[in-house]
C-alpha cells in the first residue's frame, strides 16, 4: 500500500497537471477518513488517509465526468495499487448501479458495462464505505454536515430521478460509522459547524 507521503506527492504531481478545487477537497477527504477511522478503533488510519488523498487522482487527467474514476482505476492498477484503484471506481456509489452517477457520462459504452459488473461483483468494505462517506461531507475547506454537501452537488449537477435514494444511502452509511465510532462522526471533525454555516453560492 502506498505510504502517506508518497500518496501526498502523488496529488501533488497530479495538481501540477490539472489545478482545481480538487486538490482541497482530497485533502480533506483524507484527513476526515484518517480521524474516523482512528475511532473505530479498527481500521487502519494510513490506508483510510490514502485512500481519501486518492480517490479522485484520475482528475490528473484532465476536467472529466464519470472518466476520472477510470482514469484513476487505471493509474493506480498501473502502480500495482488494487486496494486505491477500487476506492477509484466505488466512491461514488452508494447505490451500485452505474446509472446514479452525478455528473456527466464521458466514458465508453464498455466502460460503463465494466463499472456495472465490477460494482455488483464486490462487497463493500469499510474502506469503500468511509471514502462514499467523506466524500459526501468534504467540501475543500473541510468537512460540513451531509445535507449541505449533498445540496451543492445539486446545485452543480441537478437533481435526477435517483437522487433521494442515492441520499438516503450516504445517509445509511453515515448512521454505520456513528455505530463503528460510537458517537455523531461529526463530532470528530474540525470546523463542521463554521464549513456547514458558510454560503455555498
Ligand atoms: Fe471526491
Amino acid at each position: 500500500m502506498l505510504r502517506p507521503k508518497e500518496a501526498d506527492r502523488e496529488l501533488e504531481l497530479a495538481v501540477r497537471l490539472n489545478p482545481g478545487p480538487w486538490e482541497k477537497h482530497s485533502i480533506s477527504v483524507a484527513q476526515n477518513a484518517r480521524l474516523i477511522a482512528e475511532k473505530t478503533g479498527s481500521m487502519d488510519c494510513d490506508r483510510a488517509y490514502v485512500s481519501g488523498l486518492m480517490h479522485d487522482i484520475g482528475r490528473r487527467a484532465g476536467i472529466r465526468g464519470i472518466l476520472h474514476l477510470f482514469d484513476g482505476y487505471d493509474y493506480m492498477m498501473g502502480m500495482g495499487q488494487e486496494e486505491i484503484a477500487r476506492i477509484c471506481l466505488t466512491h461514488s456509489f452508494p447505490l451500485k448501479d452505474v446509472n446514479t452517477f452525478f455528473g456527466k457520462y464521458d466514458c465508453t459504452l464498455e466502460q460503463k458495462d465494466f463499472l456495472q459488473q465490477f460494482l455488483e461483483s464486490r462487497e463493500y468494505d469499510d474502506y469503500d464505505l468511509l471514502i462514499q462517506l467523506c466524500d459526501a461531507i468534504s467540501l475543500p475547506n473541510g468537512a460540513c454536515i451531509m445535507e449541505k454537501r449533498l445540496v451543492d452537488v445539486a446545485l452543480r449537477h441537478g437533481l435526477p430521478d435517483f437522487t433521494l435514494d442515492k441520499w438516503r444511502a450516504f445517509m445509511e452509511t453515515k448512521k454505520h460509522f456513528d455505530r463503528l465510532c460510537g458517537c455523531n462522526i461529526y463530532t470528530l471533525l474540525p470546523n463542521v459547524m463554521d464549513n456547514s454555516f458558510a454560503d455555498l453560492i
